[in-house]
């Protein structure tokens, strides 16, 4: 049951709404929210922080019973001032160790580091890491730190971070122009996308600018494992994450929390798959 004065819907905030992880994620969150009688309202941040706290500005005005959060930076003041007001908060796609936030993901230092080993078994030793700036999102930075740890491992190998302002298939299109400038010796021969959308992106600009062929000068691996993974011009090997399940499992525990505010607070993660197709070569 609700408590009193609050509406039968809750808010989902989402760092991007054109990317299709998210749209499978606001799907699973809102098949659970069906069953419970409760609506989801969405909110695109748009990877900026003022977009995220004028939507959580807006939900509280609804008067929401709860909240399920991707959040634009490292700090979670935004979530920490919603759950003073008495509103449940729940993180998707990362968690927050050491807070007291319940959270939903994968493990994304494992999926960085099942990338990364996959790269290196197709005997790749020069790998490119495109996407993000470092401690922005918590996400990015342990797919890195996952890749990081892989090519430490690994002897010879080096890994390099490309860094982008957003996580967009135009910023994979600018970061992958870049690389095709490079003088052929300074390109790395496997790049690893900080997502599927970046992951696009960049395919477009060695294919089309660099008459580079995929995988046979360049591997590319990208993340999430969204539909449009599969149909890319060179189909793309990425890690999966199961999407619509962590939009249900984080709905269902902030049920439970609006049905128990002192619960206590509980971290799923899920597990991180790999995808083979032909970008990475078999
Ligand atoms: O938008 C940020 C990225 O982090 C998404 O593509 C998805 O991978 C999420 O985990």
């Amino acid at each position: 049951q609700l408590r009193a004065g609050r509406s039968t819907t809750v808010g989902l905030a989402v760092l991007d709404a054109g990317n299709p992880f998210f749209t499978d994620v606001a799907r699973g969150a809102e098949d659970a929210a069906a069953e419970r009688g409760l609506a989801v309202l969405l909110g695109n941040s748009d990877e900026r922080k003022q977009r995220e706290d004028a939507y959580l500005a807006l939900f509280e005005e609804q008067r929401v019973s709860g909240v399920l959060l991707s959040p634009t930076s490292e700090t979670l003041a935004s979530a920490e001032r919603l759950r003073e007001r008495g509103i449940p908060v729940v993180l998707v796609d990362r968690t927050a160790p050491g807070s007291d936030f319940s959270a939903v993901a994968v493990d994304d230092v494992r999926g960085g580091d099942i990338a990364a080993r996959h790269l290196l078994d197709q005997g790749r030793s020069r790998i490119a890491f495109v996407g993000g700036r470092p401690d922005v999102l918590r996400q990015v930075d342990d797919r890195l730190a996952g890749a990081r740890g892989a090519v430490d491992d690994a002897r010879g190998a080096t890994l390099e971070h490309v860094e982008t302002d957003q996580l967009t298939v135009l910023a994979g299109r600018d970061a992958g122009a870049a690389i095709v400038a490079r003088k052929p010796a300074d390109r790395p021969d496997a790049i690893f996308a900080a997502n599927d959308l970046l992951a696009v992106g960049i395919m477009q600009a060695l294919v089309m600018m660099g008459s580079l062929r995929i995988p046979d000068d360049i591997a590319l691996i990208g993340y999430d494992d969204i539909a449009f993974a599969q149909s890319t011009v060179v189909p793309l090997t990425s890690i999966r994450q199961p999407a619509q399940l962590i939009g249900s499992r984080a709905l269902d525990l902030l049920a439970a929390l609006i049905e128990d505010p002192n619960r206590v607070p509980e971290t799923i993660e899920f597990e991180p798959e790999l995808i083979v197709r032909a970008s990475t070569g078999e």
